[in-house]
């Protein structure tokens, strides 16, 4: 009873931050992601009788802190009177810096834990089940150009562009490794409860989404270029103004967003989003992820550039 899925992260552009459940996990604003290609977690999910507890096994090492939330989420899909499991878990990219690793790993895990129970869900309800694992994994279920809506009390998401029918670039700029300093889930709670902005951003969340998804649909770089940046750092401002103040970024995080605005006057399509975590994202289209990537590598402080298209939903690859 075992089975390996993979999972590739997803880069929000309309944001999520906040939850309106935390009992459920259930975000308080929708958000619209790109999952990527190259980055990818591979998760195996091996449910033995032998076991008498659960095992997790993070990029070769045992790992005690992360098994508590792998083994809810286990919980949770194949319900609490499973079998113990081994999970193992690998990943292409740095884990826990604001790179989307969570989002990978619990999709992985969800499509790998299902599977291993022999249990057969449709995507939707999978993409339900990693989000109360970590919000942003639900979406890491699709491929492409991501929404994840609220709807009544769960929630709702759609594939709004296929893969290859808009190949933009994503080049990430890592500017710092290792674990962030405060988990997103305490963080957001932090964010709602003392932010002065915490409302405001709520409140306009639907029409960012709202432009950000005529963007996509029309192929108009430069309105979701305008509208990701803003909602970006609108997301930011609401962290800077929490009490404590959360502020991810180094000085290289800003000397990498200076870079893209130097890019956009040269005429480079391109436009930086920045999630719980020091590094830059930065999107653009094709023709200008050479230049991109380059004045990136360049800035200083950047200690690694990741580049990747954008990739698939994430998919079973073994079952035995
Ligand atoms: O899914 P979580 O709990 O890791 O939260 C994700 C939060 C952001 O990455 C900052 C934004 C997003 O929508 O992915």
């Amino acid at each position: 009873m075992q089975a390996t899925a993979i999972a590739q992260p997803n880069i929000a552009l309309i944001k999520y931050w906040g939850k309106r459940d935390v009992e459920r996990n259930l975000p308080a604003v929708g958000s619209i992601s790109v999952t990527l290609r190259e980055l990818h977690t591979e998760v195996s999910v091996a449910l033995s009788s032998d076991l008498r507890s659960d095992e997790l096994f993070v990029n070769g090492e045992e790992s005690q802190p992360l098994l508590p939330r792998i083994s809810r989420c286990l919980d949770n899909v194949i319900g609490t009177q499973r079998l113990r499991a081994r999970i193992t878990s690998r990943s292409n990219f740095p884990i826990a810096a604001g790179l989307a690793s969570s989002a990978s790993a619990f999709a992985a895990t969800t499509v790998a834990a299902a599977s291993a129970a022999d249990l057969s869900f449709s995507t939707e309800e999978l993409a339900r089940l990693a989000g109360q694992a970590s919000g942003s994994a639900a979406r890491s279920l699709y491929g492409g150009f991501v929404e994840l809506r609220n709807s009544g009390d769960t929630i709702k998401l759609a594939a709004l562009r296929e893969v290859d029918s808009w190949p933009l670039q994503v080049v990430v700029a890592i500017t710092e490794t290792g674990p962030k300093p405060t988990g997103s889930t305490e963080a957001m709670e932090i964010s709602r409860e003392t932010s002065p902005f915490y409302t405001s951003w709520i409140e306009q969340q639907d029409q960012d989404l709202e432009i950000a998804r005529t963007a996509i649909l029309q192929r108009d770089f430069a309105q979701l270029a305008t509208v990701a940046e803003h909602n970006c750092l609108k997301m930011h401002s609401v962290m800077w103004a929490s009490r404590p103040p959360m502020v991810y970024w180094n000085s290289a995080t800003m000397r990498c967003m200076q870079t893209v605005r130097q890019l956009q006057t040269e005429g480079c399509q391109v436009f930086f989003t920045i999630d719980a975590g020091p590094q830059v994202k930065a999107v653009c289209l094709p023709e200008d992820a050479e230049a991109v990537s380059k004045a990136l590598a360049e800035t200083p402080g950047v200690q690694e550039i990741m580049m990747s298209g954008l990739g698939s939903a994430a998919r079973l690859v073994d079952k035995t």
